[in-house]
């Protein structure tokens, strides 16, 4: 039985927490490649306790934001995607798919934000028509995950080869050997097979004689 503590530090997976930590260490299906078109609708998410947005822009590249805008925290779900960038619903900030802003139109002074202010956006990759997220702090991306082969898998690929290996063999094997029954081995059959004697016939064993008694 564990403690409630215990189950604290199991159970949550925010920022900050132990297993939340841990978990964002790891690439992470967030959704469907094709849950997303090109300048579509966004898609809500819910991923290790963060509520995000997901996007693909007019070129096909996947952005993953914190659904909240860095200007007045409107959620970018009710963004317009359009033109190479998500644009904010409430005052018309535009991200691109790194979170780059692109355009503050409610500002005449631009130098206010020189560099505008960037939305909180995760690396994304999409593979086997799943879209992954990596939402740790690393500068490198973590490994790939195929390239760690589970030793099931491992197993099955050195069967497949050692079958195909022998079936390669069988084949080469076939190919160079000379044929199986020649013509002189049948004539030397034939004349074996006449010269042998026939078959005897066991004789029946002798009758037991009765004991006398
Ligand atoms: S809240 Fe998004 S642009 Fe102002």
């Amino acid at each position: 039985m564990i403690t409630a503590e215990e189950n604290q530090q199991l159970s949550r997976v925010g920022k900050g927490t132990l297993m939340g930590n841990f978990f964002r260490q790891f690439w992470l299906p967030v959704c469907l490649s094709s849950e997303l078109k090109a300048d579509g609708d966004p898609v809500r998410l819910m991923i290790l306790g963060e509520k995000l947005v997901a996007f693909r822009d007019s070129e096909g590249s996947v952005g993953v934001f914190d659904h909240r805008c860095p200007h007045r925290c409107a959620s970018l779900f009710f963004g317009r995607n359009e033109l190479g960038g998500i644009r904010c619903a409430y005052h018309g900030w535009k991200f691109d798919v790194t979170g780059k802003c692109l355009d503050q139109p409610n500002l005449e002074d631009k130098s206010k934000y020189p560099a505008g202010t960037p939305a909180i956006a995760y690396r994304v990759k999409e593979s086997g028509g799943m879209v992954f997220a990596y939402m740790g702090e690393r500068q490198e991306n973590p490994r790939n995950c195929r390239r760690s082969k589970p030793s099931w898998a491992r197993a099955m690929t050195a069967i497949s080869r050692s079958r195909t290996a022998t079936a390669t063999t069988c084949r080469r094997l076939k190919a160079t050997s000379t044929p199986p029954i020649s013509a002189s081995f049948m004539s030397a059959a034939s004349t074996a097979k006449s010269s042998t004697s026939p078959i005897r016939k066991c004789s029946p064993s002798p009758r037991k004689r009765p004991r006398s008694t």
